[in-house]
């Protein structure tokens, strides 16, 4: 249909409405919090995690800090992460860039397939969303590099060098993450420990683990409060990096409310996924979270998101499972929770209660 091509393109074409195909239900509009929560604070400043001190002797509180976001709210703030800002700049450039190409050039990366290494496309899952999303997309895969990097776009021409560049920096910040979130569980000793056989082979499985980057854009939109730029979804894999623009959107079920997360310059918003939730066995959390977009400005985003690798089982971690904590979750394998995914309308059935 006319809005396969995506809402960058309808927007050039220059609307003042927002077309039916986007109008979404009275209830699940970014807005009808607003009556009932006037005493609420709406904006939420998440836990900060200051990456350096993770590195230094302040560690164990550090430690401390973070379990209790990846408990309490499912995401937190990352500053001082190490990634130099040319970097992230770099990123946010190719990314806005390519959204300004001509539709002819981005449609050339448009896929159904759910494994292609790389996909542009509109809204959620554009074959089989009823109602539109304002949201165009370029997802990445990223792993392994050497053979999906002659398939990412070629233009801009300085696309690939950037985006390459930003994957390997998060992938990089994700294992030393992924390695203090595994000593807050407790599965794998300090830094100053040598590393048992056990914990390496853990450690090597996020290495070699798939990441999938998505480059999203949410134009302007002439009607916000009809629409949303994301619906109310959790991510599948372990953690989440998301780089945001200056532009607010992100909101997060926080109490039951929704909150809209106050973006802060220079860091990463960080989140739970679904596959971490199941290998701690409930403790650290997948929340639900959704983009709404605003009438000024157009909003950039870039999110990271690292999970085990594709042919692995996902199941809570044995050391987690005692008597006082019985086992929360079946195993599931990625392909068949890839495949529940896409079967699925955006708000789906919470993927995990169906494997509880
Ligand atoms: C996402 O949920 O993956 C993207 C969120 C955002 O654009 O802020
Ligand atoms: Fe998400």
């Amino acid at each position: 249909s006319q809005y396969q091509k995506g809402v960058k393109h309808l927007c050039d074409s220059g609307i003042n409405q927002v077309p039916n195909k986007y109008i979404w239900p009275v209830s699940d509009r970014p807005n009808v919090n607003d009556g009932e929560q006037k005493e609420f604070k709406k904006n939420l400043k998440l836990p900060i995690i200051d990456f350096s001190e993770l590195q230094g002797s302040n560690r164990p509180q550090v430690l401390e800090s973070l379990a209790n976001a990846c408990e309490q709210y499912g995401f937190f703030q990352l500053i001082n992460h190490g990634i130099p800002s040319d970097v992230i700049s770099s990123m946010i450039d190719v990314g806005t860039r390519f959204f300004e190409l001509p539709m002819e050039e981005r449609e050339k990366y448009m896929s159904s397939d759910m494994r292609s290494p790389v996909r542009y496309g509109t809204s959620f899952n554009q074959n089989k969303d009823s109602v539109f999303c304002w949201r165009d997309f370029l997802k990445l895969m990223c792993h392994p590099m050497s053979d999906v990097l002659l398939h990412w776009p070629s233009s801009p021409v300085d696309f690939r060098k950037s985006a390459v560049t930003y994957a390997k920096e998060t992938k990089h910040l994700f294992l030393m993450l992924i390695e203090a979130i595994l000593e807050s569980l407790g599965l794998v000793g300090t830094t100053e420990e040598k590393k048992t056989e056990e914990e390496d082979d853990i450690l090597k499985e996020f290495q070699d683990g798939s990441q999938l980057m998505v480059v999203n854009c949410y134009p302007a939109c002439p009607e916000p409060n009809l629409t949303l730029g994301m619906p109310p979804h959790s991510d599948y894999g372990c953690l989440t990096l998301l780089l945001q623009d200056e532009v607010e959107g992100l909101q997060i079920q926080f109490q039951d409310k929704w909150v809209t997360v106050e973006p802060i310059a220079n860091s990463f918003v960080v989140n739970v996924g679904d596959h971490l939730e199941i290998f701690s066995n409930g403790k650290y959390k997948s929340v639900l979270h959704r983009v709404s977009v605003n009438s000024m400005k157009s909003r950039l985003s870039v999110a990271s998101l690292h999970a085990l690798p594709l042919d692995s089982v996902v199941k809570p971690s044995p050391k987690l499972i005692n008597e006082a904590n019985p086992r929360r979750y079946m195993d599931t394998d990625f392909y068949s929770f890839l495949d529940y995914i896409s079967s699925c309308e955006p708000k789906r059935k919470n993927f995990l209660d169906s494997r509880k």
